[in-house]
């Protein structure tokens, strides 16, 4: 008998979803060691041409109803209707993989708690890095290591425009469009420019490695619309890269400060040459010292790509992996101040500011230098304010 599965949305990622199962179906049900078979899609849109026309459904509760349904992918994006399926579907045992950030940021806790109590599983793979498999190495591989640390690029449509303005003089909007025709985009880009898409990962990671609820209303969170393309060029002369980091660090006072702003990325550091859509992320921890991540990480067919491998999974393990979830959290005074942030930070500064640091780029935009030794946030800023600069960035170390 063939395990039946059902794909919530047909966008981007659920159309991928359904496209990528019937192309390697044959090679899918050999790995997940039965036969398989999508019984419905939910939708509201119509698609008479599509070669699955007969499996729309614009109901909800024919998949909740129907037994025969015993995973579910949920490709709706968005906080609502999808917590509601979500919840549903988990309370019923039927498990659930989802590629939806803001779903896993925000309620991951709530999910993973009932999906444990169901017996199910509520996989998220595809809700950080795209197609880079990133939850299962941090869950599971470096399970036994003290991580400390993990940064990096968690958005691919921040880092496609920024590579698509450094490398082809391309102006925002029209890279920002190329990405939204690529799908690479949210529905509102906005929570790409800035910052949040990066600032749901890095919760979802955050949460993951240190066992306790990070909510996205706790981290510090910065786009990159105010990033000036002067700086953009003063910087790669000086021997460096702008990107959008996502970041969580374990603090010396044992706190955690996640945070999510453009920083400066040396030429030499292999983050600074990730390109167009593509993510990549650092991983620190006492037992192997560095890890790296790095893969596609927006797209139809890569995310779709790591949504299959959780449905896979779920139709092969019956009873809930991810026994280990994180806790619910409201009081997030385990999160650490911004203002305790430290890093070198690049200044641009107006050209008759008074600069002590020995190192300076003169150009037509005023004065630009690296400070001389780490500065705290709060630090960094009462020097911006101080000097009157035009531009205050950290450097990624
Ligand atoms: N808008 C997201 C990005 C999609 O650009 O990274 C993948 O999560």
């Amino acid at each position: 008998m063939s395990v039946k599965f059902a794909v919530l949305g047909h966008g981007v990622v659920g159309s991928g979803v359904v496209e990528l199962f019937y192309k390697n179906k044959e090679s899918i049900e050999k790995k997940a060691g039965t036969e398989m078979e999508v019984k419905y899609i939910l939708d509201l849109r119509e698609f008479p041409d599509s070669p699955y026309a007969d499996k729309f459904t614009k109901d909800f509760n024919d998949i909740l109803n129907d037994d025969e349904v015993t995973a579910v992918a949920e490709c709706m994006g968005g906080l609502e209707p999808a917590f509601t399926f979500v919840k549903a579907c988990l309370e019923k045992g039927k498990s659930v993989s989802t590629s939806n950030k803001e779903l896993v940021a925000e309620k991951g806790d709530i999910l993973l708690k009932i999906a444990k109590e169901k017996n199910c599983n509520f996989f998220f793979e595809a809700s950080v890095g795209g197609a880079i498999p990133i939850i299962r190495p941090l869950h599971k591989c470096l399970a036994g290591n003290d991580i400390t640390e993990c940064a990096g690029i968690l958005n691919g449509t921040t880092n496609f425009i920024l590579t698509k303005m450094y490398n082809d003089n391309m102006p925002f909007d029209e890279a920002l469009s190329l990405a939204q025709q690529l799908g690479y985009a949210e529905k509102d880009p906005t929570a790409d420019i800035e910052g949040h898409d990066a600032c749901r990962k890095i919760c979802i990671i955050s949460s993951l490695v240190f066992g306790k609820h990070v909510y996205p209303k706790s981290v510090y969170t910065k786009g990159i619309s105010g990033i000036d393309l002067a700086d953009v060029q003063i910087a790669d002369n000086m021997g460096y890269s702008i990107k959008l980091i996502a970041s969580v660090k374990k603090q010396e006072n044992d706190k955690i400060l996640p945070a999510v702003m453009p920083m400066l990325t040396p030429h030499a550091d292999i983050i600074s040459n990730v390109s167009d859509v593509f993510n990549a992320v650092v991983v620190n921890g006492d037992g192997f010292d560095k890890a790296m991540f790095y893969g596609r990480g927006a797209g139809k067919l890569p995310t779709a790509s790591a949504v299959l491998g959780d449905v896979i999974d779920s139709v092969k393990h019956k009873v809930t992996v991810f026994s280990q979830s994180w806790e619910s959290a409201e009081d997030d005074s385990f999160i650490d101040c911004i203002d305790n942030f430290k890093a070198k930070w690049y200044f641009r500064v107006p050209a008759d500011a008074q600069v002590s640091a020995k190192e300076q780029t003169a150009s037509d935009n005023g004065i630009s230098f690296i400070s001389e030794s780490e500065l705290t946030f709060a630090q960094a800023q009462a020097e911006a304010e101080k000097l009157g600069a035009m531009a205050v960035i950290p450097v990624l170390e």
